[in-house]
């Protein structure tokens, strides 16, 4: 039932691009337009709404991070993100205007679960974005949006992740549709990029090879930093987290500009830090930026993994291990550079003795509070 891998997680990382187009399948029409006719929220409510709230537990949360960026971007409708865990603990603003969001991988979280209760108790409209056909998040929600990842046992979550971005990405774009936003072409170009993705996710793990190796080579290190900018940062969020829970190491996830607000002093000969690079095209700033850091920290004596599109020169002279991912438009970059950062975590897990498909301590579903 491993298909031949020797872990679910490998197996259901290798599942990604198929997950990804499942995703999307039936949702964009042969004009490139959405049809999210499951999403029973009538298109004049959506028009409605002032504010979007998105709620979400773990990995699922880092979804959400990201949607933020799209959904803001997009639709110029404003957006938070929270864990579920915090929210209804300190009496949210909401009402009938408020979009609110639940993402979910099993549909039985109990703190994303207690999160929409309050907030529909408030009058909101709750979608659920769930990978759980029936599954109590969307059962209790007022519409569902489902993610076709298929089941996924391994406990750390890979295939429902990036298949929560997809549906986030397909969530902001038709609020962008329906709202009719000035970003119209933008919108239509993104619709294009998406249907193309799931062959980019193949590519990166056509050339996972060296990865692996680097992981190998670091499993007696005890800490790894993670660096990200704008949707890179949660995808760092995500690459430690990952690495936490499967390779029981120190890990943390920084935004690249709070490096020197204090953690730089973390920064030791031959420390490990990974660095998710924005594209250099579109918005350049972004990726100045990172090149900047990324000097900072080497300066400083760290082992710099950089991760950066195909094509981009300007970071070779400064990174130790260089990992390639296509060329992305920024926002939907952490759909492949979220890949190598499981490839990762999987391995150093691996190579350290762990038991990659049920780390210690942690549940599938967290049914309790
Ligand atoms: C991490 C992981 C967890 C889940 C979180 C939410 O790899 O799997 O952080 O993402 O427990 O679970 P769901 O999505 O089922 O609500």
């Amino acid at each position: 039932e491993k298909g031949g891998y020797d872990y679910f997680m490998l197996k259901e990382i290798a599942e990604q691009p198929k997950a990804v187009a499942d995703t999307l399948l039936g949702r964009i029409d042969a004009g490139g337009s959405l049809t999210l006719d499951e999403v029973r929220i009538s298109a004049s409510e959506l028009r409605e709404m002032d504010k979007v709230v998105i709620v979400a537990c773990g990995t699922a949360f880092h979804a959400g991070l990201i949607a933020k960026y799209a959904i803001e971007h997009w639709t110029r409708i404003p957006c938070e993100v929270e864990l579920a865990s915090e929210f209804r603990y300190r009496d949210p603003i909401l009402d009938a205007q408020t979009l609110v969001i639940a993402i979910s991988q099993s549909g039985e979280t109990m703190d994303t679960l207690m999160a929409l209760r309050h907030a529909r108790e408030q009058g909101s409209k709750v979608l659920a974005i769930c990978n759980t056909n029936g599954s109590t998040i969307p059962r209790e929600s007022d519409a569902v949006l489902y993610t076709h990842a298929g089941p996924e046992v391994a406990v750390a979550s890979t295939k429902a992740f990036l298949t929560q971005l997809v549906a986030c990405y397909l969530v902001a774009l038709y609020l962008g549709q329906v709202r009719g936003t000035k970003w119209g072409d933008e919108i239509q170009d993104v619709i294009r990029d998406l249907s193309q993705i799931a062959g980019s996710v193949e590519r990166v793990l056509e050339t996972m090879e060296p990865v692996r190796e680097l992981a190998r080579s670091l499993a007696d290190k005890n800490t790894v930093l993670f660096l990200g900018r704008h949707v890179g940062y949660p995808v760092a969020l995500e690459g430690a987290l990952k690495l936490k829970e499967l390779a029981y190491m120190h890990a943390e996830g920084f935004a690249a500009g709070e490096l020197k607000h204090g953690p730089i002093a973390l920064i030791d000969e031959d420390l490990p830090v990974v660095v998710v690079v924005p594209s250099p095209r579109g918005r350049s700033i972004l990726h100045d930026k990172i090149v900047s850091n990324i000097q900072e920290i080497r300066a400083r004596g760290a082992r710099t993994i950089v991760i950066a599109e195909e094509g981009d020169e300007a970071v070779v002279p400064y990174a130790d291990h260089l990992i390639r991912i296509p060329a992305t438009p920024t926002l939907l970059q952490p759909l492949v550079a979220t890949v190598p950062l499981q490839v990762f975590a999987c391995e150093l897990a691996t190579a350290r003795g762990n038991e990659v498909d049920q780390p210690r301590n942690l549940a599938k579903s967290v049914t309790v509070e």
